[in-house]
């Protein structure tokens, strides 16, 4: 009987070992040890046994039953950990994918927007608050409070759109610039001062680089010393934040602009590499702005004592800084409404511009 469970075990064991599947070693398990299972048999006879075969053979069909017990939980703890490195190998996410169905990883943040925020961001660090003017202004505060009189040229250099409303019998206007923002201010405040007032502008003018709605960023700083040096850092620091390079270097052209005295054009040294702009060296200079100590025709309209307090004002294209940033080559394809540039050039919500961690951090799964 021994030598016969002998063979019923090997036969078993083999069977355990040859399943290659969990469900084929159950089958192996119920045939061996399930209700009407050849081990489970084998005991039942133990029943219909004198005392003294079921005292030799007890033993040695309940040591069979664990041994073929314990080969099943063996078996089958193989064949689940195989199981499992086969779905670790076949079930594989890449996560460097980008997770492109979130609606959130839809929309772009449009680069003039992007630019504003960044020039925000580093006005601010530098202590400049920000202010704002409406966007239809009266001839008062777009060229008189600027020292641009009724019959100066300079009002019909830029090109305005009126509109039929008037104010004081003055007709009112889309704002030219953002310079009016400077006395505005001035106005509804006391000294001394320090802003950014970045905007939309409007003049009546439509080619390769110029629309007729643009954006413009001005800069003043009134206080009881402020002079060109003040004036020369803060363009050179400004510049140099703006594009994340080591140093810049500016120089000063004399120009003339009603509202500044001495007033200058301010050039930044670059050069090209191939298409790229690099900011910084090379043999070329790009006008970005103009720029002067503000004069005090204009101080005096914003109720400022000139006695007292002189200031630096300083004026810049937004499009144009941010063409020159991020290599955009055509200004109205800026305001063209074409989603496939806006996803091109544009920038996840995520993407919130700040000094510490790197301006212009794009997102790598913006593109
Ligand atoms: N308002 C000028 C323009 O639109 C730009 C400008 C020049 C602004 C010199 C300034 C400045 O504040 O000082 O062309």
């Amino acid at each position: 009987m021994q030598d016969e469970t002998g063979a019923v075990e090997t036969r078993i064991m083999d069977a355990i070992a040859a399943a290659t599947d969990l469900s084929a070693l159950e089958d192996v398990r119920v045939a061996a040890l399930g209700k009407k299972g050849e081990v489970s048999a084998l005991l039942k006879t133990l029943g219909g046994m004198d005392a003294d075969d079921r005292q030799r053979l007890g033993p040695v069909f309940n040591q069979l039953k664990i041994r073929v017990t314990e080969a099943v939980q063996s078996r089958r703890a193989t064949l689940e950990a195989e199981d499992m490195s086969r779905r670790l190998a076949s079930e594989t996410l890449d996560m460097t994918l980008p997770v492109d169905t979130d609606p959130q990883f839809e929309g772009r943040i449009h680069p003039v927007s992007q630019t504003m925020e960044e020039l925000s961001a580093i006005f601010a660090s530098m202590g400049f608050d920000v202010a704002e003017g409406p966007d239809i202004e009266s001839g008062f505060y777009n060229f008189t409070a600027l020292n641009i009189p009724e019959a100066h040229p300079a009002r019909q250099m830029h090109d305005t759109f009126y509109l039929t409303a008037e104010e004081d019998g003055e007709p009112l206007l889309l704002r030219t610039h953002t310079s009016p923002v400077q006395v505005r201010t001035m106005q509804a405040g006391d000294p001394p001062f320090r802003f950014i007032a970045p905007g939309r502008t409007y003049r009546c003018d439509s080619d390769q680089t110029h629309t007729p709605m643009f954006h413009q960023i001005e800069g003043l700083v009134v206080d009881e010393a402020t002079h060109m040096g003040h004036l020369k850092h803060t363009l050179e620091a400004f510049l140099t934040a703006f594009f994340e390079v080591d140093n810049v270097a500016i120089r000063f052209r004399p120009s003339y602009f009603p509202f500044t005295e001495p007033s200058m054009e301010v050039d930044m040294r670059c050069h090209r590499d191939g298409d790229k702009l690099v900011v910084g060296s090379g043999d070329d200079w790009m006008e970005i702005g103009g720029s002067g100590m503000v004069n005090p025709h204009v101080l005096t309209h914003a109720g400022i004592d000139v006695e007292k307090y002189q200031g630096f004002a300083f004026g810049m294209g937004i499009d144009r800084l941010a063409m020159l940033k991020y290599g955009m080559p055509d200004l109205r394809a800026f305001f063209g409404a074409d989603l496939r540039w806006l996803k091109h050039y544009g920038f996840l919500p995520i993407d919130v511009p700040g000094l510490a961690g790197g301006l212009s951090n794009k997102s790598l799964a913006a593109k």
